[in-house]
């Protein structure tokens, strides 16, 4: 089947929710999303989603603790773009019905998470994202010029390629025209031409063992843009969250806001000491980086699986207002967080890095954007500060969209795409095959590529690696195209590129922390 669209959006998060529900206004939107439509990141974000809103808060504040998280490396002038944009943007979501929590006198309640000078975050209880994500979902299903397909997995962006011109990384003039797409209807994959292509596919936590990502996080749309011979960079910064609720069954893991250290909760050791001011003077709500790292110090030096977050020292009511589901959920599993300590580890959370943008949200490849945690827009560095990224997904799926707009009336359609060859046969080993691979990858990355690397780690995750990815292209060359397969490819290819990036950057720096490069003093 051949669909042709104005606008192909890959993604229903909130960026392809936002792109989506603006360049509706102008033209045709086809969303494909690869699993139900609210099975993204976004639904799970707790903390909240940053923005300068009142006095004494000011946007050159929150652009300095934004250079400060990224370890300067963020891009000054994108930084700037992002904060200074980021009341309108917040305005909007207002505008489409996001209900922020807000005080007794009518405005805004504004939380603090590590490494903000300044109470800044907005959130709905601890479920903002969840707020957010079904707000947007209700007026892209009421907007007549959005078609959402479910279930519906995009397999490789379209490029001169498919048209048999040979494409490669020096290649300046690499088109996008759309996507191939797995229809789960009719199994069989749909050749979907557009004018303008979003990347949206979120984040790559499930590279890893340990993650609080949901499954769809499978660094999709970045595998597709590298595949595609588009710019892919910053992999290397993979921010790891300090805390995840330590219950070694659950996948994802859960996680335990930031914002419950911005009300005043303390890490410590499992004697209850405190430790983190060993660390920075900053304590428990020094940035991230710092904090994740401090963490897996502790664990190794007592031999413990864990460390513990104390949040008895939060009043009770604070805790009932504003964090019900992290109440709820640890005393689904016997732990009274307002009497008992909460046992917490840190978990793969967010790629910093990604396809590289710039302050239009446009990929290196013509007419192919990408907004949210799957483009790398500059703006986080070498480290994430804390609810900057649904602020980034609104701002340059804004600008994407402003951009894409202005272009779309002189670009055609690409008319001689050809079908997807569909061949290979059923393997009958091929899903125990897939899930084994999917492990050991997890496992290498978790062993070797974690909070902590060095030379020699890395190259034996890359040697471990290769013989994963020799023995999947194989297995996906013979079988019949699967989602999974499709999913376990792309995980891979990310895996090599975090590898690959860590390699290549001789210091540590931000979320990059290698023994071989002991950090510079500054
Ligand atoms: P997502 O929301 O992840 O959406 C990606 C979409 O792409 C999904 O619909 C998925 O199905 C689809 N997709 C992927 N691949 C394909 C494919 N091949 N074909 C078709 N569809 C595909 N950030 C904050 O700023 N504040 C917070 O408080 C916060 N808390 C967080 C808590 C948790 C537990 C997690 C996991 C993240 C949190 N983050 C937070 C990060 C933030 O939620 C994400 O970075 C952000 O939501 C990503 O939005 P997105 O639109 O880019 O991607
Ligand atoms: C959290 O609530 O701690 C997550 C915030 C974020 O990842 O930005």
């Amino acid at each position: 089947m051949q669909k042709k669209v104005d606008f192909l959006v890959i993604g229903s998060g909130i960026a392809g929710l936002c792109f989506a529900l603006k360049a509706a206004n102008y033209g045709k939107v086809c969303m494909v999303t690869k699993a139900n439509i609210d099975d993204t990141s976004t639904r799970y974000a707790q903390g909240g989603i940053a923005a300068v809103i009142y006095q004494p808060d000011t946007y050159e504040k929150h652009i300095n603790d934004t250079m400060i998280a990224g370890d300067q490396l963020s891009d000054r002038h994108i930084v700037e773009i992002t904060i200074r944009e980021s009341t309108d943007r917040i305005m909007e979501l207002v505008e489409w019905g996001v209900d922020f929590d807000k005080t007794a006198n009518g405005k805004f309640a504004l939380a603090k998470e590590g490494g903000h000078s300044e109470f800044r975050v907005l959130h709905h209880k601890d479920v903002t994202g969840l707020e957010i994500e079904q707000k947007l979902i209700l007026a892209a299903k009421q907007h007549d010029n959005i078609e959402i397909l479910e279930r519906h997995l995009a397999i490789e962006i379209i490029t001169q390629h498919h048209l048999g011109i040979e494409v490669n990384r020096q290649t300046k003039d690499i088109t996008c025209y759309g996507s191939y797409v797995y229809n789960p209807q009719t199994k069989q994959v749909d050749t979907i031409l557009a004018k303008t292509t979003m990347m949206a596919t979120g984040g790559i936590g499930t590279v890893y063992g340990n993650t609080s990502n949901p499954a769809i996080a499978t660094g999709d749309g970045i595998a597709m843009v590298y595949r595609a011979k588009g710019s892919v960079t910053n992999m290397e910064f993979v921010q790891f969250h300090p805390t995840v609720l330590y219950n070694p069954r659950e996948t994802p893991s859960f996680l335990i806001t930031e914002a419950m250290r911005g009300a005043g909760a303390i890490l410590k050791d499992a004697d209850g000491v405190a430790f983190m001011e060993k660390y920075d003077p900053r304590g428990s709500l020094a940035p991230r980086d710092i904090v994740a790292r401090a963490i897996d110090n502790e664990m190794k030096q007592s031999g413990c699986d864990h460390v513990y977050l104390d949040a008895t020292v939060i009043d009770k009511n604070e805790i009932f207002e504003h964090f019900p589901n992290i109440y709820a959920k640890c005393l689904s599993i016997g732990i009274d967080i307002t009497k008992d300590f909460i046992p917490v580890v840190p978990a793969a959370h967010y790629s910093c890095g990604g396809i590289k943008t710039d302050e239009w949200g446009r990929s290196s490849i013509h007419n192919l954007y990408a907004a949210g945690e799957c483009a790398c827009t500059g703006l986080h560095g070498a480290n994430r500060l804390a609810s900057n990224s649904l602020l980034e997904a609104l701002v340059f799926s804004h600008r994407a969209c402003l951009n894409a707009v202005e272009n779309i009336n002189d670009i055609t359609f690409c008319d001689n795409v050809p079908d997807w060859d569909t061949k290979g046969t059923v393997l009958n080993e091929e899903m125990v095959l897939i899930t084994q691979t999917k492990k050991e990858l997890q496992t290498v990355m978790c062993n070797y590529v974690g909070i902590v690397r060095s030379n020699l780690r890395l190259k034996r995750a890359l040697d471990r690696l290769w013989l994963l990815y020799s023995e999947t292209e194989e297995l996906y060359k013979k079988s019949i195209l699967s989602p999974e397969i499709c999913e376990l490819r792309n995980m891979i290819n990310v895996g090599y590129l975090i590898i690959k990036n860590a390699m290549e950057r001789k210091e540590s720096l931000g979320l990059h922390y290698s023994l071989d490069y002991p950090p510079q003093k500054k």
